[in-house]
């Protein structure tokens, strides 16, 4: 579609974009911003970066402590602890703080079903629910640290469930709602978790996503669950276990709506998510309390500058950690309003994001690149249709977005004077890394621009040495964050490995960029092998993995490729085992076992079904062959140590079928 989004993402490190279009706020904005200006971003970055201890103890004292901490940070690198001996209560930050004082009757979630239902939950009945709720999980005996897994959809309760954890301790861990069965299983496993929460369905593009059923099937192979509390959204049939499914809405009618929190270690872990790394499964991405929220809190406040009277529609799922960083934690620590919406953009049409924004007058608009590139393929008449005049500020997260992109969301959907915030982190970061400031920071189309308090970033050699201006390199930080993860679950020695072991004592973030002159970082992609399908880490070895578990596969090697909508298409090289030959059917055969296998955002988009794979002469497969196939059509890189020269010819002439 566009120049860049033909790009090759990550072929190499280098960026060749050059951007002159620079695009500053309003004067009428910067006026009202928190913070108006380049010179108090400078000097309130150089404090952030000189004295981290006093600014972040500072943003961390705007929160409720039930215990000060001794010391604002204890580092050893990798592993640090934030607010040494700090307690506190995150749920009740969330919720308490604002139920008990004069946000008591401001809306916290304003809900729209896929279907067009309406709720709105304001600060002293989310409150109630979350109370209700946390009584419900310890009366089924879930204690703190007990892991939790949840696995809902985009409804006001995977919210609620969620902070009922943190208000006991327990730790969640959210399945997005699109992945299966086997993806919900090596959660369980690797988490070890004891109770689920899920609902009968969700609803997505007019149909129910089988929420229940794919617990069901789960539970077939793991044992350690004791209950399964369900929530009804959809009223479709499920099977209920007698024995460890529960109805929500029978459990919250017997508990009362009053619970006294505990107040829990600043370390003590929140929750897990799982994330896609270079090999293996999913790693289990712990991030604990006071730090995280700190973190959180400090970011959604800044960078989306939150007012009393905003309106903030996040559009992520709550399963990936955007949902929990900037529609749990970071917008209710703040005391926002919030609009929570279920379903698919394009429910009825492409017009229905917009129609949410002019019927609840939606000011701040935080989205993805995949969503904006889908909408201006969709055409512009959608949003023409619409008064979006109440938005005042948007939000881009999950990939580079590419100028065009950039340019489309600024005009067709900012009406031109909306500063755009886009938002550069990780799952691993927790929160928001490098971003403009809405207020200051002169924005050119594509940069996710300068880091935010506190964060050291860097683009540097391979030898460790800080690149160049326009000189590609890989993306670190320096020094440690109050969000940081804590850990990988369960194995520390692969946290070294995967983030610690290029450079030491520094994060390595797994991401090309580099820096132009005036400082703005321009993320690149990733640099190891994992795809950034629709702004969604999808690791390789994962797919990989799911096509060789199929009868027919003898072997596989996965790459990305560009994808005008999706960022980067998932492009799979299968050899056949004896006896089974290529086939149209067995294609699709191959897609949707990849999609029972993990989920439907890995499904391929191409396989290809070729006699050999390269290979150097032990053996290892040569993907930077195959993408550069599948990129360019052609391979003119290094082959001197691939083993047998006439693969090539055959794999050009599989991609030409
Ligand atoms: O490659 C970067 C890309 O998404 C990766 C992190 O993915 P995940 O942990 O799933 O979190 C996504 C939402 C925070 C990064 O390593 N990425 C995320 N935001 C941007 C981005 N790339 C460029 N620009 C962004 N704004």
């Amino acid at each position: 579609m566009t120049a860049h989004s033909k790009k090759p993402m990550s072929r190499t490190i280098e960026s060749h974009l050059e951007e002159s279009r620079i695009y500053t706020p309003t004067a009428e904005f910067s006026k009202e911003a928190r913070i108006s200006s380049m010179t108090q971003y400078r000097k309130m970055y150089r404090e952030s970066i000189d004295k981290p201890e006093i600014f972040w103890a500072r943003e961390a004292n705007e929160l409720l402590w039930r215990q000060p901490w001794s010391d604002v940070l204890d580092w050893k690198p990798p592993f640090a602890k934030w607010f040494v001996g700090g307690k506190l209560n995150v749920a009740e930050n969330c919720v308490d703080r604002h139920a008990n004082g004069s946000r008591r009757n401001k809306a916290a979630i304003i809900f729209e079903g896929e279907p067009g239902d309406r709720r709105v939950i304001t600060y002293g009945e989310l409150q109630r629910e979350v109370c209700r709720f946390a009584n419900v999980l310890e009366k089924h005996g879930v204690k703190a640290k007990d892991r939790v897994l949840v696995y809902m959809p985009m409804i006001p309760e995977a919210a609620i469930a969620m902070l009922a954890c943190a208000r006991i301790g327990a730790v969640h861990n959210v399945v997005f709602g699109g992945f299966s069965a086997d993806s919900i299983v090596d959660r369980l496993e690797d988490s070890g978790a004891t109770m689920v929460i899920t609902a009968d369905g969700g609803w997505r593009r007019g149909k129910i996503v089988p929420l229940k059923e794919n617990v069901d099937a789960a539970l077939q192979r793991y044992d350690k669950v004791r209950k399964v509390i369900v929530h009804k959204r959809c009223g479709n049939e499920v099977s209920m276990n007698s024995n460890r499914d529960l109805w929500w809405h029978d459990e919250v009618q017997s508990c009362k709506s009053t619970h006294q929190a505990k107040a829990f270690d600043s370390e003590h872990p929140l929750f897990l998510l799982y994330t896609s790394g270079s090999t293996g499964k999913p790693k289990g991405i712990l991030h604990t309390s006071g730090g995280y929220l700190t973190g959180t809190y400090s970011t959604f406040k800044y960078i989306f500058d939150i007012r009393e009277n905003d309106i903030y529609w996040c559009t992520a799922d709550v399963g990936w950690i955007t949902g929990h960083s900037y529609i749990v934690y970071g917008p209710l620590a703040n005391g926002a309003t919030q609009l929570m919406y279920e379903g698919a953009p394009n429910q009825p049409d492409f017009g229905r994001f917009w129609k949410i924004i002019e019927d609840h007058g939606v000011s701040i608009f935080y989205t993805a690149p995949t969503a904006i590139r889908a909408f201006i393929k969709a055409g512009d008449h959608f949003p023409a249709a619409h008064d979006l005049s109440s938005l005042r500020l948007l939000g881009s997260v999950g990939e580079p977005i590419n100028p065009e992109a950039w340019m489309w969301y600024q005009q067709k959907i900012g009406g031109g004077r909306c500063p755009i915030v886009d938002t550069w982190w990780q799952t691993e970061t927790g929160a928001i890394m490098i971003s403009p400031l809405p207020g200051c920071t002169p924005c050119k189309p594509g940069t996710a621009t300068l880091p935010f308090f506190g964060v050291d970033a860097a683009i540097l050699d391979e030898e460790g040495k800080e690149c160049k201006a326009n000189e590609g390199g890989k993306l670190v930080i320096r020094k440690p964050w109050p969000s940081m993860t804590r850990t990988i679950y369960g194995d520390k020695t692969r946290f070294r490995k995967t983030y610690w072991s290029d450079y030491p004592g520094i994060y390595t973030a797994g991401d090309g960029a580099r820096r132009d002159k005036d400082g703005n970082f321009w993320i690149v992609g990733r640099i190891d092998d994992v795809l950034n399908v629709s702004g969604h880490r999808l690791g390789t070895a994962e797919v990989e993995s799911a096509l060789v578990a199929h009868p027919a596969v003898a072997e596989s090697a996965v790459v990305g490729r560009p994808d005008e909508l999706k960022g980067q298409g998932v492009c799979c090289f299968v050899t056949l085992k004896e006896g089974h030959d290529s086939s149209e059917s067995l294609r699709r055969e191959l897609r949707e076992h990849v999609g029972r296998t993990i989920g439907a955002i890995a499904k391929p988009d191409d396989i290809y079904f070729a006699p050999a794979l390269p290979k150097t002469r032990s053996g290892k497969i040569m993907r930077r062959l195959l993408k550069e196939l599948v990129t360019t059509g052609e391979i003119s890189g290094n082959v001197t140590t691939l083993d047998d020269i006439q693969v090539i010819t055959h794999l050009q002439n599989c991609i030409k079928v």
